[in-house]
């Protein structure tokens, strides 16, 4: 697929991944391995993008020793399972998740991970922060190597780079993955809105479960389906089409999208989609306030029907900061 600076493509990361970084067991066995996508912008840190592969734990593996159980202060984290499985420990539980699956993870959530096979784990954060005395002590070390190893230094620096703390293996209890709140699917959605033609817009991560800061809907929109954003859209989207196939037009560049690849839509750079096969489609920034937006059109439209005009419509976009200006449907 043709590279430009909107598009990353994950099926290639040979030519996507902005740098990557491994993770090696003390047995020399490399773990995981993560690529950078995107970086995160802004007070809360949002659209950061990595590309992870997780590998599968060695035959026989006791998981309660190696799910590195650990939680984050203010870090949220949402992963798209894109391939194989995963126990997933969390609230006292422990489920599978498996491809297709959405892993979300809230601040203060003790959680850790079995990986059962090879799994691409992609994530989204927000609230992800570096430790500021991790790099003042790496600093010390730099400057004055004899005390690299000096505990009373490393007492400093004990919570590590990333906003990560981790903690004893904890007990849990096996539970069907439906019952598991934090694992994710799209046929398990908080709500589901199908009364646009061609398009099934389906609620999956809701602000409240993201401390407020953003949400995670999935547009699944058929063959013909077509969407025009306002002329200079405000605020900056960074999609996943997870499956399908769209054409994308950003800044007057027209380029396609299948599976497995990220657009970035700066902001107010003009944007349109038109869909070319079904598509399951998300915005890992999440800023449109999608889900009221929805829950207040389909309120109205139940309710009082006469009321939903283009203005009362137009009200509500820009009160939900909104930015599709129209819709289209010829399939
Ligand atoms: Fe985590």
């Amino acid at each position: 697929m043709e590279k430009n600076e909107f598009l990353y493509d994950l099926k290639t990361p040979e030519t996507t991944w902005n740098g990557s970084a491994k993770t090696i067991a003390p047995d020399g066995t490399v773990r995981s391995e993560a690529g950078r996508i995107t970086n995160a912008e802004g007070p809360h840190g949002l659209y950061w993008c990595l590309d992870t592969v997780m590998y599968k734990n060695p035959e026989g593996t006791d998981f309660t020793k190696t799910l590195m159980p650990h939680y984050h202060l203010h870090g949220y984290e949402t992963f798209f399972v894109d391939s194989g499985k995963l126990w997933l420990y969390i609230n006292g539980q422990r489920a599978l998740a498996q491809k297709g699956d959405i892993v979300q993870l809230q601040a203060g959530q003790n959680h850790g991970m079995g990986w059962i096979e090879e799994v691409k784990w992609r994530g989204t954060y927000h609230d992800f922060f570096t430790y500021p005395e991790f790099g003042d002590v790496a600093r010390v070390k730099a400057a004055m190597p004899e005390l690299a190893d000096d505990p009373e230094l490393n007492a400093f620096a004990t919570r590590g780079f990333m906003d990560h703390i981790n903690t004893e293996p904890f007990l849990t209890e096996e539970v069907p993955t439906e019952q598991c709140q934090a694992i994710k699917n799209i046929e398990r959605p908080h709500a589901r809105y199908d009364f646009f033609p061609g398009l099934s817009f389906r609620v999956i991560v809701e602000r409240w479960e993201n401390g407020g800061v953003k949400e995670l809907d999935c547009a699944m929109m058929e063959p013909g389906f077509t969407a025009k954003w306002v002329k200079y859209p405000p605020l900056r989207e960074l999609f996943y089409v997870r499956s399908g196939k769209v054409k994308f037009t950003i800044g007057g560049k027209e380029f396609i999208a299948d599976d497995e690849c990220v657009v970035n839509a700066p902001r107010f750079l003009p944007r349109s989609i038109q869909v070319l096969e079904k598509t399951e489609m998300y915005d890992l920034g999440g800023q449109p306030y999608w889900s009221l937006f929805l829950q207040n059109y389909a309120s109205i439209k139940h309710y009082d029907p006469d009321r939903l005009t283009p203005e009362t419509v137009g009200g509500l976009k820009k009160k939900f900061k909104i930015q599709i200006e129209s819709i289209g449907y010829t399939g």
